[in-house]
This record gives structure tokens, sequence and C-alpha cells, in this order.
């Protein structure tokens, strides 16, 4: 009854949204998700998907069980799918050769076997996941050296979808970039996907490169935009300096057409599960093909993004006399954007291990990470469960959370915030009454004349 197959191995931040987007718009295609994660999978068919997105929730519903489906069979599923798309995590590698650099492609390599093992007749493989140029080659040699001639064509598909606004993004996207081989094979794969996304996408927006334009552009296109927030953040401090306003400077900036308006917020720095792997990842492979010069300038993209999160928790410190030991600060958003429960290199984490190691007492509140959010993180941070059960609490509101506080930091710019009665915040907090805000979100005059000493970020 369905025309086509597609199986989607991983159901993390990606693959999720991005197979509920082909089975919305491709109804003739059944497509399933399959991941080893039972309980991931669990919340997929749940009513509590593992992943917030706004709008995903009713894609899904609307689509599951008719053309859309989530299940561990991950064998059974690559023998019937003409499409595989590979969408497995590639964390930065904890050991070894290349540790806290390079991708750890472990997870790659044991899809790639998978599909060695399990695959009968032709199949197209399609790369999703953020992979260092030229991986494409290892799943090909060992696709290769399990098969008959080919068999197996692999193109590269990466996913530019930025987190909390995935469903936008995926519906019209600014471009969909497929590489593959310039051979027959590899050009009528290619073709095989062009016509899966044209059922939405228009035809100009589809760009089609060799293998290695595509794996290498993903990782280029993160480090470009890592490196704007770089640049403006490493601006924000000057700006401390000698009284200009940063977001003054930013709109003069990009009002130039050749630099644009768009990601030029100056922040307490970026985070996310892409910018900082993708920059290491890009400075390793620099350094592999022997380009230390062109490592190292990458490499000053993530050390600025490092200062800005330790320069901002040491305002606070700094600002509240220079001891924080049992005060109360308030934490107003964990997550690292506005819009998803996703806490991955949130910059929120950073600043609050500073703080519990000068000792102290946070009251954290985000509209969508809680409790088990945020211990995940700082555990993985490095901060002591005792730490964590002696200094750090989670509030139900800004409100409680602001309650009694020395200082409150805001470091998600979550709309709610803009509309929070900051009047009365100001009222049941201990005085002189701190307001840092890490993402520029609140009127300066205003915001001082209700009281606050009120500092943003790159406003001298
Ligand atoms: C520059 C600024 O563009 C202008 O706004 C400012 O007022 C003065 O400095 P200019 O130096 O005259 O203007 O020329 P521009 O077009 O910016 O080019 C500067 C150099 O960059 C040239 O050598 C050009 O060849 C080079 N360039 C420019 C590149 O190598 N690649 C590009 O993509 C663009
Ligand atoms: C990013 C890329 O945008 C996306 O194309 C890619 O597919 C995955 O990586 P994502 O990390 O989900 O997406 O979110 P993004 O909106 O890019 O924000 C990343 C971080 O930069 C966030 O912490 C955000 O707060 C911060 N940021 C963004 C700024 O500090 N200032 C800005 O101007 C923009
Ligand atoms: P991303 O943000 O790139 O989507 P995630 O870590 O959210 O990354 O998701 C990757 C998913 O891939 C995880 O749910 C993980 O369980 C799954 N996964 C990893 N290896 C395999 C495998 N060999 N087979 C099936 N699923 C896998």
């Amino acid at each position: 009854m369905f025309k086509q197959k597609i199986c989607c191995i991983g159901a993390g931040y990606v693959g999720g949204p991005t197979m509920a987007m082909i089975a919305e718009k491709c109804p003739h295609i059944r497509v399933e998700v399959v991941d080893i994660n039972e309980k991931r999978i669990a919340a997929w068919n749940s009513d509590t998907l593992p992943v917030y997105e706004p709008g995903l929730q009713e894609i899904v519903e609307r689509n599951r069980g008719k053309n859309l489906f989530f299940g561990t069979g991950v064998e059974d599923a690559i023998r019937e799918a003409d499409i595989i798309f590979v969408s497995v995590g590639t964390p930065t590698k904890t050991y070894g050769h290349g540790a806290g650099r390079a991708a750890d492609l472990c997870y790659i390599e044991s899809a790639a076997r998978m599909i060695a093992r399990c695959a009968k007749g032709p199949k197209i493989i399609v790369e999703k996941s953020t992979i260092p140029v030229r991986t494409a080659e290892a799943i090909k040699t060992i696709l290769k050296a399990n098969s008959e001639e080919g068999q197996f064509q692999v193109l590269s598909n990466p996913e530019f979808l930025a987190e909390g606004t995935a469903i936008d993004d995926l519906l019209e996207p600014d471009r969909i970039l497929i590489g593959g081989e310039h051979t027959e094979g590899g050009q009528a794969a290619l073709q095989v996907l062009v016509d899966v996304y044209a059922n939405w996408v228009p035809r100009e927006r589809i760009l089609t490169t060799n293998l290695w334009s595509s794996e290498l552009s993903k990782l280029v296109a993160n480090a470009f935009l890592a490196q704007r927030i770089s640049s403006i953040n490493s601006i924000s401090a000057l700006c401390e300096r000698t009284e200009a306003d940063v977001d003054e400077v930013a709109r003069a900036i990009g009002a130039d057409s050749r630099i644009g308006p768009k990601f030029l917020k100056a922040s307490v720095g970026f985070g996310g599960s892409c910018f900082q792997k993708d920059l290491l990842n890009l400075v390793y492979l620099c350094e592999h093909f022997g380009l230390p010069e062109v490592a190292e300038y990458w490499d000053q993209v993530v050390k600025i993004n490092d200062w800005q999160k330790s320069r901002f928790a040491q305002n606070i410190v700094q600002a509240l006399f220079n001891t924080v030991i049992g005060k109360k600060v308030a934490i107003l958003g964990y997550a690292f954007k506005k819009d998803t429960n996703d806490t991955r290199e949130a910059a929120a984490g950073y600043v609050c291990r500073d703080l519990l190691e000068e000792g102290a007492q946070l009251s954290i509140y985000d509209p969508q990470v809680k409790l088990e959010g945020v211990t995940q993180h700082l555990l993985y941070l490095g901060v002591s469960q005792e730490t964590i059960d002696k200094q750090v609490h989670i509030a139900e509101s800004a409100e409680e959370s602001t309650k009694e506080a020395h200082a409150a930091a805001i470091l998600t710019e979550w709309d709610e915030f803009k509309t929070l009665d900051w009047a009365s915040i100001y009222q049941q907090m201990l005085k002189p009454a701190l307001l840092f805000d890490g993402r520029n979100i609140l009127p300066v005059e205003e915001t001082r004349k209700l009281g606050f000493d009120f500092r943003p970020i790159g406003k001298g």
C-alpha cells in the first residue's frame, strides 16, 4: 500500500522531528523511526514526547499509526526499508586519541554494521547525523566489505533545523543539502532523496553537491553561526568598558546587508548539542590535515564562549561583594535556548557550576527543565550529587525562585520572563536587588526604575 519505506535509526532531537515531517508531507511513504533505547521509543508512542518542540506533538499525533511508526525493531526496519537514515548521536570523544575534540563515531559504526548485517537488496543509506568530513568513506567501507557490488548507495543529508523552531525549520527550510557520489548509482540515489523532499520543498532550495562538500558544509555552517555569536560576545565586553551598547552596535552592523542582522544577539554564551561539538570537530580535522593556523582560528571561537560564560559567573560573585557563600541566587532559565527542554552544553550549567563552587544556594526555575534535567546536566559538568542535594533547589515559578534572593540571573530567553511582574519580584528580593540579564530581554531604563541594580550584557 505504501510506495516507499523509510527507516530512521535514532529517535533523538533530529531523527524524531525530521521523520515526523516526512510522514506528514509524504502520505505515500511509510516512515519507521527505530531506536535501541526502549524508554525513548515508549515516550514517542505516548502523550509525553521525549522532545519538546512547538507544533511537534500535533504532527506526531496526526500521523502516528498511519504512516509514522516508532519502534525498537531495528533489524526488521532495516530489512524492509528502501531508504535508511542514520541519525544516531555523534558526541565528542571522551577517551583515547582526539579525546575532547574528535567526534565519537562508535554509534555510526555500529549502525553501519547492523545495516550491513541485516540488509538484503539495494538500499540508500543517508547520513543525517552531523559527522566529520569523509565519514561516508568509513560507512561505505564497512558496507562494501559486507555486500554485493552496488547494493548500497551512501548519501549525506545534514539537518540544519534549530531546536525550539524545528517544525518551522523543517516546513520551510532555507535549503536542503544532499551530497552524493558522482557515479550513475550515486546520482540515481540522490534523485530518489530529492524526490522525497520535493513533496514540500521548492526544487530550487534543494542543493546537491558531492559527498564531501555536503559533510563539510554542516560543520562550517555551525562554525560560522557560532563565530558570529563569539564575535558579538567579545564586543559585549568592550562595550561594558566603553559605554557603548552592544545591542545598538549589533543593530548598526547588522544593517549592512553584507553582514545581516541575524545571530548577533549578545548572550551569556552559546550552548546546544551542535556548536561546540562541531567547532571542536573542525579544529581536530584541521589539525589532522596539517593546518594548525586554521585550527587555532576556529578554536578561538570556543575559547571566547568559555570565557563569556565564566565572566558572567564572576560578575555575579563580584557584585555580591566577592562572596556568595550561603547566598540565595535565583537562576531563571536553564535550557540552552527558549522553547526547548534540551540542556546539552547549556550556558546556565556552567554558570551554576561556578556559583556552586563559590558556595551559593541556587534556586532554579525553567518552564521545561526540571530536577532530573538539571541534576543530570550538573553531574555531567562534574558537580557532586552531595553539592546538588545541599545547594540546588528547583522552584516551581520565577516568583518562588526569586523570593528573598540576593541576586537573580536570566540565563534563557523564555518569553514568560519578559512579562513577569518585575515590580513585585523586586519587592520580595533582598536589597540591593541584583538582576543579571544574560539574554538582554528586559528594557534597561524601566527595569532600573523599578529599583533593581540591573546588569545586562554589553551595556556600560
Ligand atoms: C571596505 C568596506 O567594505 C567598506 O564598508 C568600508 O567603508 C571601507 O572598507 P573596501 O576596502 O573599499 O571597503 O572594499 P571591500 O569591497 O570591502 O574589499 C576589501 C578587500 O576584501 C578587497 O581586497 C577584496 O578583494 C577583499 N574581499 C572582499 C575578498 O577577498 N572576499 C570577499 O568576499 C569580499
Ligand atoms: C544550531 C544551528 O542553528 C542549526 O542550524 C543546526 O542544525 C544545529 O545547531 P541549535 O543549537 O538548535 O541550532 O540552536 P541555535 O538557535 O543555533 O542556538 C544555539 C545557541 O546560540 C543557543 O544557546 C542560543 O541561545 C545561542 N545564540 C543564538 C546566541 O547566544 N545569540 C544569537 O544571536 C543566536
Ligand atoms: P540528535 O540530537 O543528533 O538527534 P540524540 O542523542 O538525541 O542525537 O539521538 C540519537 C539516538 O540514537 C539516541 O536515542 C540513541 O539511543 C540512538 N542510537 C544510537 N545508536 C543506535 C543504534 N545502533 N541503533 C538504534 N538507535 C541508536
